[in-house]
């Protein structure tokens, strides 16, 4: 799923947006990241050399150098990149430092998310809550996909993952004896959100050789879920990963996790 899937040694620049950055260490000690940086450590350490470079996306800028710091020590090609993705203005300066920092774009990796807080069933959700989650987890997506769709559509191998999640699956949801249980009401509904627009994006772009899918990591140890999550960072971020790297052959318009193909 690693190596295999980089494709030909052409110069990618890898935008990470809002992947967790150093809080995790601060909080935790021993941690050095969620699923964003730990997958960034594990999985890009040593793809500089095939010309990868990776903004690494976060608001707060100590959390933000120190990732990048660590990064670089590890012998990844990485440059911080400062979004709010629920802002215009932040977001269209991201996708120029972006331009000026890598000149253009092969990978986004829409990663931001919140949950809105618990508990949140759809009988005592707050409607504001709904509006913050959806803001984020699928404005923010539109927001920044679309900043970056002029640098996509140049990029000779582009791809964008949409970090989403099971618990957005309707498919799921309504097989019996599937189990997901009570789940964030707004939360959930913002990845089926997501996953709809992954479809549709496709639909739109289809005449272009971007290749756009949604992921998701498995219910991993993060500061999301107050670290209640089973798997490890590492493992979550391999999903990421694989729809990253895909070959120019892979699919699009799916939505997958590590043992395959996740229902709508
Ligand atoms: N962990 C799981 O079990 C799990 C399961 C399924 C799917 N997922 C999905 O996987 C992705 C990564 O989640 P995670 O578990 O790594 O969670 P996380 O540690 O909470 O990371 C989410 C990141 O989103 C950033 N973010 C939130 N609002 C933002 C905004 N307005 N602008 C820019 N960045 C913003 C946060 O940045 P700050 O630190 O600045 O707030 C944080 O770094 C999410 O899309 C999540 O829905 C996670």
């Amino acid at each position: 799923m690693e190596q295999s899937n980089v494709g030909p040694p052409v110069a990618r620049q890898t935008f990470r947006l809002a992947w967790p950055a150093q809080h995790h260490l601060d909080r935790r000690g021993a941690r050095f990241g969620g699923v964003g940086v730990q997958q960034l450590r594990h999985q890009f350490a040593g793809r500089s050399a095939l010309g990868w470079r990776i903004g690494v996306g976060a608001r707060d800028r100590r959390r933000r150098d120190t990732a990048v710091a660590k990064l670089r020590a590890a012998g990844t090609d990485a440059f911080g990149v400062p979004p709010d993705v629920t802002d215009d203005a932040s977001v269209a300066a991201a996708a120029e430092l972006i331009a000026d920092h890598a000149g253009g774009l092969d990978v986004l990796v829409n990663n931001a998310a919140v949950t809105g807080g618990m508990p949140q069933t759809p009988t005592t959700v707050a409607p504001a809550t709904v509006r913050a989650v959806v803001e984020t987890n699928v404005s923010g997506v539109i927001r920044v996909t679309n900043a970056m769709l002029p640098m996509s559509r140049a990029s000779a191998a582009p791809r964008i993952d949409n970090m989403s999640s099971s618990v957005g699956s309707l498919a799921l949801h309504t097989t019996p004896g599937i189990g997901l249980g009570q789940v964030p009401a707004a939360y959930s509904a913002s990845k089926t959100f997501l996953n709809a627009l992954t479809v549709h994006y496709v639909t739109e772009l289809g005449d272009t050789n971007i290749l756009i899918n949604s992921g998701c990591p498995g219910f991993t140890a993060t500061d999301l879920n107050g670290f209640r999550g089973v798997r490890t960072p590492r493992q979550g971020a391999a999903i990421a990963i694989h729809l990253a790297t895909l070959p120019d052959d892979g699919p699009t318009g799916g939505f997958f996790d590590d043992a395959g193909t996740v229902p709508w």
